[in-house]
């Protein structure tokens, strides 16, 4: 059976990571996968999740299976950051949520319980999107399809290509949105136009699944919650993905969580019960280590202030990282425009760079970006490579 495989291609992303490690020019950068770093080119673990590591782990007095669902701790602290504590949706129990292993487990778990509760939808994708979107519900078995999202000639998002195409999906079918920080454009909806987005998905009764990986990284918690907020102002029924890989710096304790948002508590205790069942035939219930550090800083006043704190330096870095780029760029004589940089959000910047630019950097200059839209970690830039990276990227253009 083996011998007859053909090599797989790598993943787009996380398979830059091993051929950056395989590189041997001592100037390499890795700008590829959305992990955050410091100035120094660090991934830190925030203080407020090493106190509340230690302190989960002195508290541990067993290691048996949590519920398939999770800790049902954790699950309430999520619902009380994602709407905010008093929420009628909490506390009419018209939420559900499971504890999942990472954001991407709760888009696969998201993706099987659409395949079997709700036959014969399509789930919309931006056009673009993070490259593991299309894999992971081709693995659950669901048809997608593109909406137009963002214009490549003013490096902006078309607001009006967008809504334009959300006005054209089918009813009872399911689009993802990205929540904040848009993977991998970086241009949010505003505020008044996250309400245009709800009244449309909720006209054309969509069914919108939120993808929530970077709360705090763009402009604040609350502001880049604008568009959950504005949906859960006028939708009955969503999901929504979260991930606290990168604003708690968990990325391998895998820890997120799929929410339900439903019409009553007694379609959510229904609902719940075959996620119950997707998720046991998966992976059977989730590990303990990761929730129990968010819950213990959430349900926790001065840890929370103090991780509120720190996703607020990281935010700052990155933004300040922006500006650094673009000024790099102009003064290394860069003839393009590149002011666009300073008002993406996130982790990400969508440079526009050619798949052939992209392979150049990475063949000639040891850089390492996304090949879709030529995406740049921002995080990964710092004070010591930021002149080698701008030098190359003009070099290439
Ligand atoms: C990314 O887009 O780089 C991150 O979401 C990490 C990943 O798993 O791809």
């Amino acid at each position: 059976m083996f011998d007859k495989l053909e090599q797989a291609l790598p993943d787009p992303i996380l398979g830059l990571a091993a051929a950056f490690a395989e590189d041997p020019n001592p100037q390499k950068i890795n700008l590829s996968v959305g992990v955050y770093k410091d100035a120094d080119g660090n991934t830190p673990i925030p203080n407020a999740v090493k106190t509340a590591e230690s302190r989960a782990l002195a508290d541990e007095d067993t290691k048996s299976y949590l519920p398939i669902s999770g800790d049902p701790a954790y699950g309430a602290a999520v619902q009380s950051l994602l709407f905010g504590d008093g929420h009628p949706i909490v506390s009419g129990g018209r939420a559900a949520t499971v504890q999942t292993p990472g954001g991407t487990g709760a888009l696969r778990v998201a993706g099987d319980f659409i395949h079997t509760a709700h036959p014969g939808a399509t789930l919309w994708l931006s056009d673009p999107t993070w490259a593991n979107h299309p894999k992971v519900f081709a693995a659950a078995h669901l048809a997608t399809e593109t909406y137009s999202y963002y214009d490549n000639e003013s490096n902006k998002l078309d607001f009006k290509a967008f809504t334009d195409a959300l006005s054209k999906i089918p009813a009872g079918d399911v689009v993802l949105l990205h929540g904040c920080c848009h993977n991998p454009t970086g241009m949010d909806p505003s505020a008044s136009q996250w309400e245009e987005v709800a009244d449309i998905v909720r006209n054309r009764s969509l069914i919108p699944l939120l993808d929530f990986a970077y709360q705090g990284l763009g402009d604040g918690f609350a502001e880049d919650g604008r568009g959950l907020q504005a949906l859960a102002a006028v939708i009955d029924e969503m999901f929504v993905a979260s991930s606290f890989s990168k604003n708690f710096g968990l990325y391998r304790e895998r820890i997120g969580a799929l929410t339900l948002v439903t019409r009553s508590k007694d379609d959510a205790g229904r609902a719940l019960s075959h996620l119950l069942i997707t998720i046991r035939t998966n992976y059977s219930n989730p590990p303990a280590h990761g929730s129990s550090i968010v819950t213990t800083v959430l349900n926790d006043p001065d840890l929370r202030a103090e991780w509120e704190d720190e996703v607020k330096s990281m935010r700052d870095r990155i933004n300040g990282v922006r500006k650094l780029l673009v000024d790099t760029l102009e003064r290394k004589g860069a003839k393009r425009d590149f002011s666009y940089i300073a008002r993406q959000k996130g982790m990400f910047s969508y440079t526009g760079l050619t798949p052939e630019q992209v392979d150049a950097l990475r063949e000639e200059y040891s850089i390492y970006i996304v090949k879709t839209g030529g995406r740049i970690n921002v995080a990964g830039v710092t004070g010591e490579n930021v002149d080698y990276l701008c030098e190359s990227i003009v070099n290439v253009l």
